[in-house]
């Protein structure tokens, strides 16, 4: 089974086999048909954070379980029921056309519904874990239906107990998101008031907001279905303040977030482009032009290329800064 179409880099492999469940039911039924000739297996979503290194070796699982339900809560809120294979982002549009708040951040991130689960997504001081409050699933071994809550999936930065202890062991089918009945709009990070001085918007709608994060998206990520990639290829370290005071002597202008007393995180793109990286090319693999931490297939890439191109710059990066930096792409 070709997987090209679904994986947003572009890597032109194959799978023994791909299986997709589009009901509680059918997840519970594709778990009881599932022999040792399936292993290894692997759960995708839209394959917008997937690197494949080449044929997969195993079984390829994919949710086809669609549908948003809305409920409101007694204390001003909605929760939106959505099906695993829904995309996120239709998800975001949705809710901001219904005037259900909080997500507008979220804008046009790729993806669905049961990966932002596992990823927990973010962008722009925002992230999935925010509105999770519960997360459906199927386990896969047994075929039990199983629920969790938002602390049970030990969420961090691009983390959760589905990346870790739990990979690979339930197929999701749900996620509930709770979103708010008022508008406050997270509008600290970036450039996202300067884009909206621009068009001269004081106090943006969720519509007018939505619209800009999609603009300030546009213009700095490549749109997969024109160049391959799979957004940020590797997260943003977390350097203690040692770390981060020593750089700091050096790169006064190097920016920062301080995420806890003990905590900065350094932007990846800004080192990758201090290392020359940014727009440079190996083989059919490159940094994108406009944006370093994401690297791109320029036209028959294999996953091996990608691989060699990450090492590169990686390397380069301990290097220069002594700072390890790791892949957020799922490499399988
Ligand atoms: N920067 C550079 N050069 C570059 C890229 C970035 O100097 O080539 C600098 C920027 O000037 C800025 C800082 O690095 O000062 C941060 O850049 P940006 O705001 O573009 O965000 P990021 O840290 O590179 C993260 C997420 C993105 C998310 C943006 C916005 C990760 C791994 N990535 O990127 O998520 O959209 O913040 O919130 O945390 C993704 O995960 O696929 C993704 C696109």
């Amino acid at each position: 089974y070709r997987l090209l179409k679904h994986n947003t880099f572009g890597i032109d492999v194959s799978c023994k086999r791909f299986l997709e469940y589009a009901s509680v039911d059918e997840a519970m039924e594709l778990t009881a048909s599932l022999t040792e000739e399936d292993d290894p297996l692997l759960v995708i979503g839209e394959g917008s954070n997937l690197l494949l290194k080449g044929d997969y070796p195993g079984t390829v699982i994919h949710s086809a379980v669609h549908g948003i339900e809305v409920q409101p809560t007694t204390d001003g809120y909605w929760l939106l029921r959505c099906g695993s294979g829904e995309l996120f982002d239709d998800v975001v549009a949705y809710a901001v056309a219904h005037g259900y708040y909080g997500m507008e951040n979220l804008s046009l991130i790729p993806g669905e519904v049961g990966a932002s689960a596992v990823q927990n997504i973010g962008a722009y001081g925002v992230e999935a874990k925010d509105f999770i409050v519960e997360v459906e699933a199927v386990e896969i071994v047994t075929g039990r239906i199983v629920k969790f809550t938002n602390t049970e999936c030990e969420y961090g930065y691009r983390q959760s107990k589905f990346k870790h202890d739990w990979k690979e062991r339930f197929l999701m089918t749900h996620v509930t998101y709770r979103l708010s009945s008022t508008f406050n709009p997270k509008l600290s990070y970036g450039n996202i008031s300067s884009k909206l001085a621009e068009k001269h918007i004081k106090n943006p709608t969720a519509e007018e907001l939505r619209n800009v994060i999609i603009e300030i998206r546009q213009e700095k990520l490549p749109d997969p279905k024109i160049i391959g990639n799979a957004g940020s290829f590797f997260m943003n370290p977390i350097v203690d303040e040692a770390k981060y005071k020593e750089l700091s002597v050096v790169y006064p202008q190097m920016p920062f977030y301080r995420t806890s007393e003990n905590a900065y995180k350094i932007p990846a793109g800004w080192m990758i482009e201090q290392c020359g990286w940014k727009g440079k090319t190996l083989g059919k693999a490159g940094v994108y032009e406009k944006q370093a931490l994401v690297l791109v297939n320029l036209g028959g890439a294999t996953g091996e290329e990608i691989i060699a191109l990450y090492h590169a710059v990686q390397h380069d990066i301990k290097a220069r800064f002594g700072i390890a930096i790791n892949p957020e792409v799922n490499i399988r």
